[in-house]
């Protein structure tokens, strides 16, 4: 028998502008692009969510640990900063590990988490109203670099944003900007942001993180070939690609490439692609941010810094901004 459980009352589920299935036109229009790329928003489907829970938990990937870490050390702290009672909006709430450690501290109104995938979403969210029974889980399907309403009957609440998982390092700088400044419209001038940001560090530490040697994180790049061929029926061989991530100093971020091992053609329906050896795809950019820079950023945005955690390393830092 096949019985699901009846969604607690508590929770809500707002699928507010489905993402439209874009995968195709992506993919096409990135690999007629010069250079050509792909967003990493793409790595993202159950398989490569498994494979990057998976590198959460390597050796070499220092950043989700380190930030629970902190979160772990200091959310009493970080709790008092947000405040009680607030609207607590969560951007891109992969897993729910780190939020839990928040609520208790916190103690928020509501809680609102935004993911683009809905499966993932609803599962964490539906899991967080079970166990926090008094508390309002409004889980929100929705692309948040584009402006969204909230629920109407939230209004009157102070806001907090948590941003975790060094996410704002896949933007490019400017579009980073953006989205914060969209996040401090969205707090209004009492309201929080605590947002996680991988530091700058050295070098062939960087590279480890994302050259694991379990080969986890190759695994998670190449899945994108697996999934043009399991969605869009595409005539591309995996085997034909390597895993290529190294730290461009000049732009200060991690680039993620596809690289052909030799002559490779990549058919999509009536589209065809060739790559020469070495020929690749642009599959991802993580920026990292001294404690100063990114403080500049924040300020560019409008957000001024209100305090700063970091790890005895200063590997990994967590900033709490507020609207300046
Ligand atoms: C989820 C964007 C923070 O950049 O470290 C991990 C993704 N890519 N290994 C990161 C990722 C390769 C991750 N972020």
């Amino acid at each position: 028998m096949n019985r699901a459980a009846a969604p607690p009352s508590n929770f809500h589920f707002h699928d507010l502008q489905p993402p439209p299935d874009d995968f195709r036109a992506a993919v096409i229009a990135g690999l007629r692009s010069q250079p050509r790329s792909l967003s990493p928003k793409y790595f993202y489907d159950a398989r490569g969510s498994t494979l990057f829970d998976a590198i959460t938990a390597l050796p070499e990937y220092y950043l989700t640990r380190t930030e629970i870490g902190l979160l772990r050390r200091y959310g009493d702290e970080m709790a008092t900063l947000l405040g009680r009672d607030t609207v607590l909006l969560e951007f891109g709430s992969g897993s729910d590990v780190k939020v839990r450690l928040l609520l208790d501290a916190l103690r928020p109104h509501a809680y609102l988490p935004l993911d683009i995938s809905a499966t993932h979403l609803r599962r964490a969210a539906a899991a967080i109203a079970a166990d926090h029974a008094r508390l309002q889980v409004h889980a929100l399907c929705v692309d948040y670099t584009c402006p969204f309403p909230l629920p109407a009957t939230l209004d009157g609440h102070r806001r907090a944003a948590f941003f975790p998982g060094s996410s704002i390092g896949n933007f490019e700088p400017q579009q980073a900007c953006r989205l914060l400044r969209g996040i401090a419209d969205l707090l209004g001038p009492h309201g929080n942001l605590l947002i996680g940001v991988d530091l700058k560090k050295a070098h062939a530490e960087l590279h480890a993180a994302y050259n694991d040697a379990a080969g986890v994180t190759a695994a998670f790049n190449l899945n994108l070939l697996h999934r043009m061929r399991a969605e869009l029926d595409a005539q591309v061989d995996p085997a034909g690609f390597r895993h290529h991530a190294f730290y461009n100093a000049e732009a200060g971020r991690i680039e993620m490439h596809l690289l052909a091992t030799d002559r490779q053609q990549v058919r999509i329906g009536d589209e065809g692609f060739v790559f020469g050896a070495g020929d690749g795809i642009h599959t991802e950019n993580a920026y990292k941010y001294s404690l100063d820079e990114f403080g500049a950023l924040a300020a560019r945005a409008g957000l001024r810094t209100r305090r700063v955690w970091c790890d005895d390393g200063e590997r990994y830092s967590v900033h709490c901004l507020q609207p300046a």
